[in-house]
């Protein structure tokens, strides 16, 4: 058993759609706790920092904008093997591609706006956690 944390974001789309609530409600079924939380609405300099590793690319514009357009939600999720299980819940990036029950199926649209974000890797999960959370805003039970 390798108890994780993941990064997750329930990005402006899914904010809007007053989806915040019913999304937690899915973490909570699946066995990941939210260890820490927040709601922001992020600057174009905060999401461009957030989103680097994907500057240059095709959609980076748009997904720095998107992500500026309104509030959305900060997580920290703990559970078993929670960065693949939470990437499963999320379904896949692009929600016309995503299977019917998946988070990005059920409240995302044209992507950018796809509902949530979710790290890839513990190593991102680790970077990206430290880039929105101190360690004192984290509690783990
Ligand atoms: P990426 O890290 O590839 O996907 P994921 O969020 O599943 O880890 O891309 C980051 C975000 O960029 C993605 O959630 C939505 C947006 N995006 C587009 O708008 N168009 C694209 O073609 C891709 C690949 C991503
Ligand atoms: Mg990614």
């Amino acid at each position: 058993m390798t108890l994780e944390r993941t990064f997750s974001i329930l990005k402006p789309d899914a904010v809007a759609a007053n989806a915040i609530g019913q999304i937690y409600t899915r973490l909570e079924q699946s066995q990941l706790k939210i260890v820490a939380s927040k709601m922001l609405h992020l600057s174009p300099e905060q999401a461009a920092g957030f989103y680097a590793e994907h500057e240059g690319k095709s959609f980076y514009e748009r997904l720095v904008s998107f992500m500026c357009s309104g509030p959305i939600m900060v997580q920290v999720l703990e559970g078993e093997n929670a960065v693949t299980r939470y990437r499963e819940i999320m379904g896949a990036t692009d929600p016309e591609q995503a299977a019917a029950g998946t988070l990005r199926y059920d409240y995302g649209s044209i992507m950018p706006a796809n509902a949530a974000h979710g790290s890839d890797s513990t190593e991102s999960a680790a970077r990206e956690i430290a880039y929105f959370f101190t360690n004192d805003e984290l509690c783990p039970r």
